[in-house]
């Protein structure tokens, strides 16, 4: 993370991650041309962990409506949006971690402005949005978000959105994080990363799976993704990575606001944790 990147924050990185909830509903007005630079101005900051281009493109809804004949959306489940982001990746290795990561922290952003925003992975019209993006043939748009000012009042379908897919839960300590065996469960009072971790657990992910798993083992935590069986097959990517990107935001930005330092690093062998069964190997953080 850049000074740049870390500047842009004046309020602290857990108390915007608490803040952040997916929002549905918007006030049909259009963002201030001040706000639209704030977040491009951001945008251009960031850098991920990993090797591959994302790049975002600010588009309002007003164009995308007129250029593709009506057909845009979100079949009705975002209601009033007049902007959206859309998150566009280089494909290759680690392509949607990467894209998960950077586009959380400009999530995270636009709570701190007081914008409203939610992650569409699956209910946005793809093919739509692909029509206006331009994408190269080494692309992909994985998701996109609206943006906007937050309408107060629930839509019914966004209620029942959050009841569907169990919103406000999140998974105990001891079902996502361990020290050194996935049969031995960590203890919120064992570790300095009390916090990091926490806000590793508030994370938004694909219907609210919390696919995330933690295995401390001396200076690393290894970062684990536990699949959720058949889950986003139709997608033709695996959502559940976006996923893990987003668990790496939290727990990186909210380990610097604490100065516990450090760097990611992917083992070349997937390091051989007692009690693992499904759980996929994706990255270390190695402390400084
Ligand atoms: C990668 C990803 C894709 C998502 N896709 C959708 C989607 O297509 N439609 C939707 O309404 N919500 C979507 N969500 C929002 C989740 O349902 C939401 O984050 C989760 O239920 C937790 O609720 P919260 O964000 O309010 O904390 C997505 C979230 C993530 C991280």
């Amino acid at each position: 993370m850049t000074g740049q990147e870390n500047q842009a924050f004046q309020e602290s990185i857990a108390e915007v991650i608490k803040k952040r909830k997916s929002i549905r509903n918007y006030k049909a007005e259009v963002l201030t041309e001040e706000l639209k630079a704030a977040i491009k101005d951001y945008a251009v900051t960031l850098q991920g962990p990993f090797d591959k281009k994302v790049r975002f493109e600010l588009v309002d809804y007003g164009t995308l409506l007129e250029e593709t004949g009506g057909k845009i959306g979100t079949y009705g489940v975002i209601k009033g949006a007049k902007a959206y982001i859309a998150g566009i990746i280089e494909k290759g290795e680690k392509d949607l971690e990467q894209l998960g990561y950077v586009f959380e922290k400009i999530i995270l952003y636009a709570t701190f402005l007081g914008l409203g925003t939610c992650w569409l992975g699956g209910t946005f019209k793809r093919e739509e949005f692909q029509k206006i993006l331009d994408l190269k043939e080494n692309e992909i748009l994985p998701t996109v978000t609206p943006i906007g000012y937050i309408e107060e009042k629930k839509g019914v379908l966004d209620s029942v959105m959050r009841l569907a897919v169990g919103s406000n839960n999140r998974k105990e300590w001891r079902e996502l994080f361990f020290h050194q065996s996935f049969n031995s469960p960590l203890e919120e009072t064992e570790t300095a990363y009390t916090l990091p971790l926490e806000m590793v657990r508030l994370a938004p992910s694909a219907s609210n799976k919390q696919p995330w798993r933690i295995v401390k083992d001396k200076k690393a935590w290894h970062f684990y993704l536990c699949p959720t069986k058949g889950y986003g097959k139709a997608l033709g990517f695996n959502i559940q990575r976006i996923d893990i990107g987003i668990a790496m935001c939290h727990f990186e930005m909210t380990a610097r606001s604490q100065e516990l330092e450090g760097i990611w690093k992917v083992k070349e062998k997937s390091p051989m944790i007692e009690g693992a069964k499904e759980e996929i190997y994706i990255v270390s953080w190695i402390e400084a």
